[in-house]
């Protein structure tokens, strides 16, 4: 039993580590398409409150306007955004046309079509009208990338003046407890080995709170906050950019 879990926890690693030498950047990019319907299952099913608790908190701050997700995914979290207040309506982007499908199919499903679009795009480039939008999220995007000011810097530009950018991202200070109440999930997801190969690919390419700061300065954003918060089971840190 006992060397059972330490082969297939090898053979995870060994993966992992292939991924991060070969694809450093964009791996998940590139590749996500092959396993976008696993990772909206396994999004649904282990961690459907993160959503919730993230929407409460942008209700808390947005009462109504227009509010970006870039990389979206599944669109889990504007659904759970626009239905906290009919005042708002979002935009949900995600550069895979397939994961937007998918996206397209849980919006409709959830009755929201008329108030959320989703648009293929790269975060990078938006192909936005700049000081657009109430508010810009993104949840588990910045992380995979290698530079994200730039993506940063866009969010900028399409924020209205004197309003925030609210990132959600893994980061490297992860203390034992925390890795292992991820790893714990992993059964309830039902797809453990994706959850597995995600949290330990995240725990691996995340950066230090320091490290991320370090970029958030070199912004154009007048200040920003991090805070290292657990929500649900995921130990994460949220970073607040403020537009002048
Ligand atoms: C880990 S998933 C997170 C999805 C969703 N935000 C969530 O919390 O469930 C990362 C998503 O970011 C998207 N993504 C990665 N890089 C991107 C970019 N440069 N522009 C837009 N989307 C991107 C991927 O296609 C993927 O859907």
């Amino acid at each position: 039993m006992g060397t059972d879990m330490n082969r297939r926890s090898y053979r995870v690693r060994r993966v992992v580590r292939f991924f991060i030498r070969y694809f450093p950047d964009s791996w998940f990019i590139k590749y996500g398409k092959y396993f976008a319907h696993s990772y909206a299952n396994m999004a649904e099913r282990g961690i459907a409150d993160f959503y919730q608790k993230v929407a409460e908190e942008i209700a808390a701050e947005i009462e109504h306007g227009n509010i970006l997700d870039v990389g979206t995914g599944p669109g889990y979290l504007p659904i759970e955004i626009v239905k906290k207040s009919e005042n708002i309506r979002a935009i949900g982007l995600d550069i895979s046309e397939k994961v937007i499908m998918i996206a397209q199919r849980n919006v409709r499903e959830a009755g929201l079509s008329d108030r959320i679009d989703l648009i293929i795009g790269d975060g990078n480039s938006l192909g936005l009208k700049e000081d657009s939008f109430e508010m810009v999220v993104s949840t588990g995007v910045l992380f995979l990338h290698s530079n994200p000011i730039k993506m940063m810097s866009e969010f900028y530009r399409v924020l209205k003046h004197g309003r925030e950018a609210w990132t959600y991202d893994f980061h490297r200070d992860l203390k034992p407890e925390e890795v292992k109440l991820l790893n714990n999930r992993a059964h309830g997801t039902g797809v453990s080995w994706l959850w597995r190969l995600l949290t330990k690919s995240a725990i691996k390419l995340a950066y230090t709170v320091d490290e991320f700061s370090e970029m958030a300065v070199k912004t154009a954003f007048k200040g920003y906050e991090i805070e290292r918060k657990r929500i649900g089971i995921l130990p994460l840190m949220r970073v607040r950019l403020k537009k002048h």
